[in-house]
C-alpha cells in the first residue's frame, strides 16, 4: 500500500467550502482505486490564521507542507485583513516564491456552450476553447512586493523584474506542455515598450530553439486581451509574466463560466501546489453556493502529478465526472446560471465518477 501524504489548506472565505467538497470527491476516488491510501492533513494558514495568532503563514506550516507529497489549497485572504502600508496579506503568493513554485498552470476549458459569454462555442458544431496559461510566478512584477519602503514618499514604485533563469525555466515547462497537446505556444509580453519584457522574449526566442516541433507567435498583452474575446479557439499554450498571467486567467475564466470553472498548479521543480484561481469570494461564503468544480479539477491535477498509475487514474475518473456533469446543461451552480449548490453538484460529480 503507498500513501500520498497532502497537506490542506482551506483557507478563507469560500475555500474550507470548495476544499470540503474536494476531499469528499478524493475519499470517493480513493475507494476505487488499488493500493493507494491518502492521508490529509489541514493546516491553518491565510487572514483567518493572522487573526487568530498574528500571523498568516506560520514557519510550522511551511515546514509541513514541504514534507508532503502535494499541497491543496483553497483560497486566502479577505479584502479587511490589511498590513498597516495597505495591502493585503497574501500568503497564497508567499507560499509560491517560498516553495519556489515557478510554472502557474492554469488550463481554461468550456464545458458547455451555455457556460460561456461567447457565441459559437462549444456545443456539438460550435468551437472549443482549451487553452493553458502559464503564468511565471516567482518574479515579474510582484517582485518586489515585500522589500520595505520608507514612510511618508510621495510615490511609490513596483519593479518588473525578469530574470534569465526564471524567463528559461517557465518558458521551457510552456514549451514541454505545448509539445504533449496542439504544438503551438504563444509568448505574450509587452516588448514594444518595456525593457524587462524584450529581455523576456529574447530569452523567449532562445528556449522556442529548442522546440523546433512547437509553432510559436509572441503577441502583446493588450491585444491578448482582444483576442482571448475575439478568437479563443486559437490558442493552445501561453507564457506569461505573473502580472499579466494573473489578469488573463480572470479573463480567460470568464471566457468558460468564470472563477468557478478555473483550477490551477503551481508548480516547482521539488514541489506542487494546487488550488483553484479564484480567490476567497466573501460575498457568497458560508452559503453553500460556491462553485466547487475550478478545485474538484485542481485535486484531478494533483493526483495527475503525483504521477502513480493509480492516481493518475483517478485524475483521469474525476476529469471524466466533471465533464459528464458539467457537459449537462441541467447542471449548474449559482455562478453559471443555475440552482445547484456545492454539496449538489458534488453529490453529482461523485455518483459520476466510474
Ligand atoms: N489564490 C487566492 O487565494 C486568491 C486569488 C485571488 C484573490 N484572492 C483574495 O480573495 C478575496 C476576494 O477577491 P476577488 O473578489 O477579487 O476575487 P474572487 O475570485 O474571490 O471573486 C471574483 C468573483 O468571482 C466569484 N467567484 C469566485 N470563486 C467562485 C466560486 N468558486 N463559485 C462561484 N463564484 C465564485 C465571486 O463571487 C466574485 O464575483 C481578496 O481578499 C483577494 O485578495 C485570493
Amino acid at each position: 500500500m503507498i500513501k500520498f501524504d497532502i497537506s490542506i489548506l482551506p483557507g478563507d472565505g469560500i475555500g474550507p467550502e470548495v476544499v470540503a467538497a474536494s476531499l469528499d470527491v478524493l475519499r470517493a476516488a480513493e475507494t476505487r482505486l488499488r493500493g493507494v491510501r491518502f492521508e490529509c492533513t489541514e493546516l491553518s494558514v491565510g487572514a483567518g490564521e493572522y487573526l487568530k495568532n498574528g500571523d498568516p503563514l506560520p514557519g510550522s506550516a511551511i515546514a509541513r507542507m514541504k514534507q508532503a507529497d502535494a499541497i491543496l489549497l483553497g483560497a486566502m485572504g479577505l479584502p479587511s485583513v490589511r498590513w498597516p502600508n495597505g495591502v493585503e496579506m497574501t500568503p497564497q503568493i508567499d507560499i509560491r516564491e517560498k516553495l519556489d513554485l515557478y510554472n502557474g498552470v492554469r488550463p481554461i476549458k468550456l464545458y458547455h456552450e451555455s457556460h460561456s459569454p461567447l457565441k459559437g462555442y462549444g456545443g456539438v458544431n460550435g468551437k472549443p476553447i482549451d487553452f493553458v496559461i502559464i503564468r511565471e510566478n516567482c518574479e515579474g512584477l510582484f517582485s518586489e512586493r515585500l522589500t520595505p519602503r520608507p514612510a511618508g514618499r510621495d510615490f511609490e514604485t513596483d519593479t518588473l523584474k525578469i530574470t534569465r533563469r526564471g524567463a528559461e525555466r517557465v518558458c521551457r515547462e510552456a514549451f514541454k506542455l505545448a509539445r504533449t497537446r496542439r504544438k503551438h505556444c504563444t509568448l505574450v509580453d509587452k516588448a514594444n515598450v518595456l525593457p524587462s519584457m524584450a529581455f523576456f522574449r529574447k530569452v523567449f526566442d532562445e528556449v522556442a530553439a529548442e522546440f523546433p516541433d512547437v509553432q510559436t507567435d509572441r503577441v502583446y498583452i493588450d491585444a491578448m486581451a482582444l483576442f482571448l474575446v475575439q478568437r479563443p479557439h486559437t490558442f493552445d499554450v501561453m507564457v506569461t509574466e505573473n502580472m499579466f498571467g494573473d489578469i488573463l486567467s480572470d479573463l480567460a475564466a470568464g471566457l468558460v463560466g468564470g472563477m468557478g470553472m478555473a483550477p490551477s498548479a503551481d508548480l516547482g521543480d521539488e514541489y506542487g501546489l494546487f488550488q483553484p484561481s479564484h480567490g476567497t469570494a466573501p460575498t457568497i461564503a458560508g452559503k453553500g453556493i460556491a462553485n466547487p468544480v475550478a478545485t474538484i479539477l485542481s485535486l484531478a491535477m494533483l493526483l495527475d502529478w503525483l504521477d502513480h498509475p493509480e492516481t493518475k487514474r483517478a485524475a483521469r475518473l474525476i476529469e471524466q465526472a466533471v465533464a459528464r456533469v458539467c457537459g449537462d446543461p441541467a447542471n449548474r451552480t449559482a455562478d453559471l446560471g443555475g440552482s445547484l449548490g456545492t454539496r449538489a453538484i458534488t453529490e453529482k460529480i461523485i455518483a459520476a465518477l466510474e
